[in-house]
C-alpha cells in the first residue's frame, strides 16, 4: 500500500524546505524526501558557515537566465524583507556585511533550524535519508518509488538543486526528471567558481597571496570586487562573480588600480624624481606585483626620471588592462552554483509549474535562474519556493 499526499517535494534544501513549509501551513499534506544523511548541507557551509541568506538589492538584473524576466514575478512577491520578517519571528540575529549582503550573526544552523521548525508548523512528513528510484505519472497523479516504499501524490515538486559540490549530495536528478517529461534543460555549467590558468600564462606562484580590489570585465559582466591570487590561479569575489560570464576561450580584462589615472600619475612622478619605477608603483600596488610588472616592461632598476614616456604609458596600460586567458575552471567540485538547468520557458512564472505537465513543479537552483554572488541564490530559492508553496 502506498501512502498518499497532496504534494511530495524531492530535495530538502533551501527551496524544498521553504516550499514544503508554505504548502503545509496552508493545510496541504506534504512529504519531503532527501537522499542525504545530513540535512541541508549547502545551507550549513554557505557564507563561510554564516549563510549569506539574502541580498537587500535582489532584483531580476542580478540573475543569469536564458529567460531573464521569468524570475521577476516570484522575486517581487517574496522579497528580502519578507525573509527578514520570518527571521524576526525566530529572533535570529543578522548583520549586513557588504553591498546589501545579509549574514547570520551566529551560524547558518539558525536558518536550518528555522526552516525545520516552519516545516513542523506545517505538519510536513519526512523521509530522509531516502532514495527515489522512479517517478511516474498517470491519471490518478504521481507515483514515486522510493527505497522506503511507494508514495502517491497530487503534486510533485522537484527541489533537488544544481550540480555543484557532489560530495555533499548534489545530483542531476532534477534535470533527468525534466528530460523524462520532455522539458528542455539549458546545458548546465559551473558558476561562481575559481578559474584556472596554464602555468605559462601568468606568474601566479610569484604573486600568490596578494589580494586587492580591482575592476574586472568579461563579456557583459563588470564587477568591482576583491581579487585573490593563489598558486593555482585567481579567486576571490571578483573572479567568482565574473566566472558566471566566462566561457572557454574568453579573456578577462582586469584594472588593478581602478581609482587611479596611472598613466598621468607615472608621468607626473617623472618630474625630477630619483625614486625607482618600482618604488613609485609600490605606492599603489603590492611591491611584489610592482616588481613583476616593471621587470616585464623592461624598465629595470632605474630612476623613473630616466624612463621613457612611451615605456611608462605601456606599463600603465598593462596594469589598467591586465589581460588573462583562463584555461578552465575548478568545476563543480568548487563551484557555488550551477548555471543553466530546467528551461524556465516551459514553466509558469507565477507557480513554477510545468506548463505541459499540470502538477509538476521545479523550485530553486535546479531551474535556469542563477544569481550573482552575495545572497541572491538563496533569495531565489526562498522566492521560487514560496510562489510554488502557495500554488500547491
Ligand atoms: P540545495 O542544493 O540547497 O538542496 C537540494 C537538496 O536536494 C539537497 O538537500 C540534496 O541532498 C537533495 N537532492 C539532490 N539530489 C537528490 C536526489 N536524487 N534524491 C533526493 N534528494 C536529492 N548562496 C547564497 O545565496 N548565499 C551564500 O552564502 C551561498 N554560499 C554558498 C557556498 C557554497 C560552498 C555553495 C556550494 C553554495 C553557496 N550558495 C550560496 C548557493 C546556495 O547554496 C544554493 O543556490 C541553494 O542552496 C540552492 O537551494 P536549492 O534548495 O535549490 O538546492
Amino acid at each position: 500500500m502506498s501512502q498518499k499526499f497532496d504534494a511530495v517535494v524531492i530535495g530538502a534544501g533551501a527551496a524544498g524546505m521553504m516550499c514544503a513549509a508554505v504548502a503545509g501551513q496552508r493545510g496541504r499534506n506534504v512529504l519531503l524526501i532527501d537522499h542525504a544523511a545530513n540535512l541541508a548541507e549547502k545551507i550549513r557551509i554557505s557564507g563561510g558557515g554564516r549563510c549569506n541568506f539574502t541580498n537587500l538589492q535582489a532584483g531580476p538584473a542580478n540573475y543569469h537566465s536564458a529567460n531573464p524576466h521569468f524570475c521577476r514575478s516570484a522575486l517581487s512577491r517574496y522579497s528580502p524583507q519578507d525573509f527578514l520578517a520570518l527571521l524576526a519571528r525566530y529572533n535570529i540575529p543578522w548583520h549586513e556585511k557588504h553591498k546589501g549582503q545579509l549574514f547570520c550573526d551566529r551560524s547558518a544552523q539558525d536558518i536550518i533550524d528555522m526552516l525545520r521548525a516552519e516545516c513542523a508548523l506545517g505538519n510536513v512528513s519526512w523521509r530522509q535519508p531516502c532514495t527515489v528510484q522512479a517517478v511516474r505519472h498517470d491519471n490518478a497523479g504521481w507515483l514515486i518509488e522510493t527505497d522506503a516504499g511507494p508514495v502517491e501524490s497530487t503534486s510533485l515538486v522537484i527541489a533537488s538543486g544544481g550540480l555543484s559540490i557532489p560530495k555533499i549530495g548534489a545530483t542531476d536528478f532534477g534535470h533527468r526528471i525534466a528530460r523524462q517529461f520532455d522539458i528542455p534543460v539549458i546545458p548546465p555549467r559551473p558558476g561562481l567558481v575559481p578559474l584556472t590558468f596554464d602555468a605559462a600564462s601568468a606568474p601566479f606562484a610569484e604573486l600568490a597571496g596578494i589580494a586587492l580590489e580591482v575592476e574586472l570585465r568579461c563579456r557583459d559582466g563588470f564587477f568591482r570586487e576583491d581579487l585573490l591570487i593563489t598558486h593555482r590561479g585567481l579567486s576571490g569575489p571578483a573572479i567568482l562573480q565574473i566566472s558566471s560570464w566566462w566561457q572557454p576561450g574568453d579573456t578577462l580584462s582586469i584594472d588593478l588600480l581602478p581609482d587611479l589615472d596611472l598613466e598621468a600619475a607615472l608621468l607626473a612622478a617623472k618630474q625630477g624624481a630619483r625614486q625607482h619605477v618600482v618604488s613609485v608603483l609600490a605606492q599603489w600596488l603590492p611591491r611584489r606585483m610592482a616588481e613583476l610588472f616593471v621587470a616585464q616592461a623592461g624598465l629595470g632598476a632605474r630612476p623613473i626620471a630616466e624612463a621613457g614616456d612611451k615605456a611608462l604609458r605601456a606599463l600603465a596600460a598593462r596594469i589598467k588592462r591586465w589581460e588573462l586567458k583562463p584555461s578552465g575552471s575548478e568545476g563543480y567540485r568548487k563551484a557555488e552554483v550551477t548555471l543553466g538547468g530546467v528551461d524556465t520557458r516551459a514553466l509558469d512564472q507565477k507557480t513554477m509549474m510545468a506548463r505541459q505537465h499540470p502538477g509538476l513543479y521545479f523550485v530553486g537552483e535546479v531551474m535556469d535562474v542563477t544569481g550573482w554572488l552575495g545572497g541572491y541564490n538563496f533569495q531565489w530559492a526562498w522566492a521560487s519556493a514560496h510562489a510554488c508553496g502557495q500554488a500547491l
